[in-house]
């Protein structure tokens, strides 16, 4: 039986008095036990996020971290200090860091290896753009950036994949939940051929406008174990609703 998930990546937003009222707001809802919560704010807004948070049952994540847990990497964020800052979750691989920092899977899979490695629970990220599924290609495209990013490692404690189709992502268009319960026994197949991963065990979140009103139509399927929510997680009550949906 694996625990539903439901992350909120918050993208580039926020302020201290937006992040201040929606977790708050968050909070002072209703948050069902059986549900595990993470919040991924960015950097700057992690130690708010966590004081906010602590003693609570709503974790912290980061949206990144660097593939070293030190040294000359002006801009870079370790996994080792997102760890002393109390961060328990990130996220890897995003299809934006892809897409806008041309992150490769071998990249990923080294953030992957550090961020295991301080002891962050891993939301890796995977997906194809429109013109790779309309051409056929989204397993093709998807079952090599895991293997790209997943195989090799000796260690993979506390990993979760989250499938988010690019064209899916921030567009108002979702996978249909077929679709997306597809993918997912695809990648749940990929993942028992990759030494070191419990597939059965492994949970996959599925991403990609998850809306309150699409949310328990997704989640009904055998394979989808959660979501990773970018828009509607700045949303208190729609990430509510989300979550409860997931209950
Ligand atoms: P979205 O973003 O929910 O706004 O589509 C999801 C994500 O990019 O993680």
């Amino acid at each position: 039986m694996r625990q539903a998930l439901v992350a909120g990546n918050w993208k580039m937003h926020g302020s201290r008095s937006s992040v201040d009222e929606l977790l708050k707001a968050l909070l002072g809802g209703s948050l069902p036990s059986q549900v595990e919560v993470a919040v991924c704010p960015t950097y700057v807004h992690l130690a708010q996020a966590l004081a906010l948070c602590a003693g609570t049952s709503v974790a912290v994540g980061a949206q990144d971290c660097s593939h070293m847990q030190a040294g000359a990497f002006t801009g870079e964020v370790a996994p080792a200090m997102l760890v002393d800052q109390g961060c328990d979750w990130v996220i890897l691989g995003h299809s934006e860091r892809r897409q806008y920092h041309a992150e490769s899977d071998d990249l990923v899979s080294a953030k992957l290896a550090a961020a295991v490695e301080a002891g962050l629970s891993p939301i890796v990220c995977v997906g194809e753009t429109r013109e790779q599924r309309e051409a056929g290609e989204a397993e093709a495209v998807v079952g090599a950036q895991l293997q790209g990013a997943l195989s090799g490692h000796a260690s993979l404690a506390g990993l979760v994949v989250a499938y988010e189709p690019v064209w899916a992502i921030g567009t108002g268009l979702t996978a249909s939940p077929e679709q997306a319960q597809e993918m997912h026994a695809f990648i749940r197949g990929q993942l028992a051929g990759i030494g070191e991963i419990e597939a059965d065990a492994t949970r996959i979140l599925y991403g990609g406008s998850v809306k309150p009103g699409n949310a328990a139509e997704l989640f009904a399927k055998d394979d989808i174990d959660g979501a990773l929510v970018g828009g509607a997680a700045l949303v208190a009550q729609d990430f509510l609703a989300i979550i409860n949906a997931a209950a």
